[in-house]
């Protein structure tokens, strides 16, 4: 009853699987980066320092996958996905891009606050985007943890409906996003 298949461009187009997969992958070491930074009292610095290009390329990353976006439709979900599950995919995908922009602009946001140089690699150094203040760095720290948190539970929702498609379903959602082809076509 399920298994609708799904013909003419169903996936995504092989950028936007670059861009998905790419950003994935980023996404998934900048949070135990973060996590690490936090915990452990060794390598400080050098996952800092990590932390921050690595930041910094996911928005850059984001704004362009959003671009991207606009003139390139995604494929649409299966006509007979409930509806409730329809509007779970849309707000799950609005919340993670959300957070993919927001996260390292209050992560920037924190430490110009903080008056603190936001070096990223060699003498490439990002401007402050806000005034030096103990109190906004201070909200925007615990800011920056909460949607840290936010991302990582929309991520592993995200992960569990993929694999539902995936397994379940086998409704052609998980591969429009997984195949390894080049192209946009049927695969
Ligand atoms: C998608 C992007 C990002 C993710 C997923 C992320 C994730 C995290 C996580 C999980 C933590 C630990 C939070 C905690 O337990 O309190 C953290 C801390 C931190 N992040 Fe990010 N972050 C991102 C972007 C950025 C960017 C762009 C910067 C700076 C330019 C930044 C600067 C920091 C700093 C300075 C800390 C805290 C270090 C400390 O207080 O010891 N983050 N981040
Ligand atoms: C940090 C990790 C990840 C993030 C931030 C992320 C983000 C996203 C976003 C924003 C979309 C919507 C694309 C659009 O409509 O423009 C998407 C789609 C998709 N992702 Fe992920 N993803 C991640 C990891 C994964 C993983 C690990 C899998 C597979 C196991 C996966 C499978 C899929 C699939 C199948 C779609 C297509 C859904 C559809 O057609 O509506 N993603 N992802």
């Amino acid at each position: 009853m399920t298994h609708s298949s799904r013909f003419s461009s169903s996936r995504f187009t092989w950028p936007a699987r670059l861009l998905h997969w790419s950003m994935a992958v980023l996404i998934l070491a900048m949070l135990p980066i973060g996590a690490a930074m936090v915990t452990s009292l060794g390598h400080y610095h050098a996952l800092v320092a990590l932390h921050r290009p690595l930041g910094a390329a996911i928005l850059v990353l984001a704004i362009v996958r959003l671009a991207y976006r606009r003139r390139h439709a995604p494929p649409p979900l299966p006509a007979d996905l409930p509806p409730w599950q329809q509007r779970a995919a849309h707000a799950s995908h609005v919340a993670l891009y959300g957070l993919m922009l927001a996260l390292p602009l209050v992560g920037w946001g924190m430490l110009s606050a903080a008056r603190y140089p936001v070096a990223l690699v060699g003498p490439l150094v990002l401007p402050p985007i806000l005034p030096g203040s103990p109190a906004l760095y201070a909200t925007l720290r615990g800011l920056h943890t909460v949607l840290a948190y936010a991302l990582f539970g929309v991520v592993l929702a995200h992960l569990g409906a993929a694999l539902m498609h995936g397994l379940i379903r086998r409704d052609g959602v998980f591969t429009s996003m997984a195949s390894w082809r080049v192209g946009s076509g049927r695969g």
